[in-house]
């Protein structure tokens, strides 16, 4: 049995004639027929990377000896370790099809949630997608997403189903699939394997006819989109520019539109994939600026570069499409030693420098000194900038549980924006308070949507509505609260679904909710990092659950301690950790002091891991852990 997906038949795509390409040949010059400007799109894993660089082999841009890591454009260190693309990492190709030669621009995109809005730049950056699914998996949760994108952007789909090598690939199963939920032809879907390059070359022909060339006027003003930018520590920031009007050549003056500063083109010049020079990049063409800031805040993507005469610069409009990335989730982060503050806070300075979506400001809090309150695009970003700071800067953290932006009404109706849980007023000072919500899309084999159905709804999710993929999967979609997925959401669906069920979301907007604040007192002192935010109905549960979690976590002390959670003044929980007598020197005979010491030495440096609150030691783990539902 075949199910039809109402919601995305409207998606189906605009069909286009062969002819589409031929039209745009009247309004442009004779070198924008030769480019064809793509990315590739698709769900983590299913080869976006091998794909990439199996084209920068085939049009010999890359050398093959030089391919010896392989996933040529997955450049930073995790990236390469964890098999995610971070960053966008543009590419400019030579290839000659039917006698005729072309330049093929391969924007690669990132393929996680947390990057979506730099997914939709790069797309905004092209005219057409090659949209590739994993022939074993199919469709799955971003490849929904990013292919919508796509469809919205007007790009013309090339859809490739990966990995047809491997015994468990499935073609027939998954061209019709993609057939039903997006509307393309089954006999127009590519089989390849960009492992081992089947058809990998035909894909290339496919590109060539079926992408449109840029259509974009030649102007004496110029403008171009920056679909990324990075800090370039001897030439300052180099914006990765789309040209979508006029030409921009070296030692122009430029404006980026957005803050309207002023700067020179110190160098222009193409990807391939390393910086090659040129004289100037026109109208339809990707390639590089150096623009010589201190800053990629200055060159956000999503921005546009403008060229034209000053006095034109009010009339001036940017391109569509930009926003300022607004950072949903929060957390802090704190040094295990208080001397490495300063050291902190160089990281994350030159952090930033490469990361415009990072934010951060100092903070101090009683237990545990001074830190940073840090924002982030999504779950996965703070992970990646966590593991950044204590690998690139050797730094030993403690980063507490992430949280979401909170906007509280006040009784005189002024509405003040809570990022920290600690900083809620208190209750009867406000009107009441609103939390983010969201949209999200889960594709799961059927046989799991009871369990990932009760996973949603113990986090406060409202089913929208279920769509069936084939007869054995389908499409979930729930709206719920940001701040229920934050913690441990992720490792509760790959569990319950044994890694088969994806997800996507999409902010959708701030709701009202009961919500208090509930902080831990530990030996009566109330520990800041450890207060949350949740919904009253689960208050006394989660108060019971996290002091009781606590007292496993914390060592026994000389003394007895306390572990409370409360809510204003009102206690809803509380253990207590007995005392304990330990004196481990005790067993060593009196003489040897070497041997004592050393005894000693080794207990401290098993400490450093430990954080004082009060005079209570915390393992750093407490501060994540604690929040995890069981
Ligand atoms: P992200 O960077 O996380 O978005 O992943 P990606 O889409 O770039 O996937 P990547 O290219 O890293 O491939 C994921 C895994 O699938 C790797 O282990 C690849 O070696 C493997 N793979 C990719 N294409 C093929 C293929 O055609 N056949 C086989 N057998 N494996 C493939």
């Amino acid at each position: 049995m075949f199910f039809g997906i109402s919601q995305y038949s409207t998606y189906c795509l605009p069909r286009r004639a062969g002819t589409r390409h031929s039209a745009a040949v009247s309004l442009t010059t004779h070198y924008l027929d030769n480019i064809r400007n793509f990315c590739i799109i698709a769900h983590i894993d299913h080869g976006k990377s091998t794909l990439a660089d199996r084209l920068l082999e085939i049009t010999n841009t890359v050398e093959k000896r030089d391919m010896t890591h392989g996933q040529l454009l997955d450049t930073m260190d995790i990236e390469q370790e964890r098999g995610i693309t971070i960053k966008l990492q543009p590419v400019r190709m030579d290839w000659e099809y039917e006698g005729k030669d072309y330049i093929l621009n391969l924007i690669d995109t990132p393929g996680h949630v947390d990057f979506s809005y730099e997914v939709s730049r790069s797309l905004a950056a092209c005219e057409g997608a090659v949209l590739v699914v994993d022939a074993t998996q199919g469709i799955q949760a971003q490849t929904l997403a990013n292919t919508y994108m796509a469809i919205e952007h007007d790009l013309e789909i090339i859809a490739v189903l990966n990995k047809i090598d491997l015994p468990a690939a499935d073609p027939e199963k998954r061209a019709a699939e993609i057939e039903s939920v997006f509307g393309i032809p089954k006999e127009e879907i590519i089989q390849i394997s960009a492992k081992e390059g089947t058809n990998v070359e035909s894909l290339l022909g496919t590109i060539v006819t079926k992408i449109p060339p840029p259509k974009t006027p030649e102007t004496p003003q110029a403008r171009a989109l920056i679909f990324d930018s990075i800090y370039d520590t001897y030439r300052g920031v180099v914006a990765y520019v789309r040209v979508k009007e006029g030409e921009i050549k070296k030692g122009d003056s430029l404006y980026f539109m957005n803050n309207k500063k002023k700067f020179e083109a110190l160098e222009v010049g193409y990807f391939r994939p390393q910086y090659e020079k040129h004289s100037s990049l026109k109208n339809g063409e990707v390639g590089y600026i150096v623009t010589g800031q201190k800053s990629v805040g200055d060159a956000r993507v999503g921005d546009t570069i403008w060229k034209g005469k000053e006095g034109d610069l009010a009339k001036a409009t940017a391109l569509p499409g930009y926003k300022k990335v607004m950072p949903f989730v929060f957390a802090s982060i704190f040094t295990v030693d208080a001397d490495d503050y300063k050291e902190l806070r160089e990281a994350l300075d030159k952090l930033s420098l490469n990361d415009a979506a990072l934010q951060f400001e100092p903070e101090r809090s009683s237990a545990l000194g001074f830190g940073f309150r840090c924002g982030f695009l999504g779950l996965l970003h703070m992970e990646i900038v966590q593991e950044r700071l204590e690998r690139e800067y050797d730094l030993s953290l403690i980063v507490t549980a992430p949280s979401v932006v909170y906007k509280v009404i006040m009784k005189k109706g002024e509405e003040v924006t809570v990022a920290t849980p600690s900083d809620l007023p208190d209750g009867g000072t406000y009107d009441h308070v609103k939390e983010p919500w969201i949209k999200m899309e889960i594709v799961t084999p059927s046989e799991y949507v009871g369990s990932i159905m009760k996973i949603c709804n113990d986090r406060r999710g409202i089913h929208k509505d279920m769509q069936y993929l084939n007869e054995n999967r389908v499409i979930l979609i729930y709206e719920i609260p940001l701040a229920t997925i934050v913690i441990d959401f992720y490792d509760a669906l790959k569990s319950t679904s044994q890694g088969y069920a994806s997800v996507s979301y999409d902010f959708l907007d701030y709701r009202q909710s009961d919500l208090v604040k509930v902080d831990i007192l530990i030996a009566g002192d109330r520990v800041d990092p450890l207060a949350h935010i949740m919904h009253r109905s689960e208050a006394q549960k989660t108060g019971k659950r996290i002091t009781a979690k606590l007292k496993e976590i914390i060592p026994k002390h000389q003394f007895q301690v306390a572990i409370q959670a409360a809510i204003g003044g009102k206690v809803i929980a509380r253990e207590t950790i007995s005392a304990m007598r330990k004196d481990v020197t005790a067993k060593l005979y009196g003489g040897d002091v070497t041997r004592k010491n050393k005894l000693l030495k080794k207990q401290k440096a098993g400490k450093k891991r430990l954080k004082m609150i009060g005079k209570v030691e915390m393992p750093q783990e407490a501060f994540l852990a604690i929040l995890k539902k069981d």
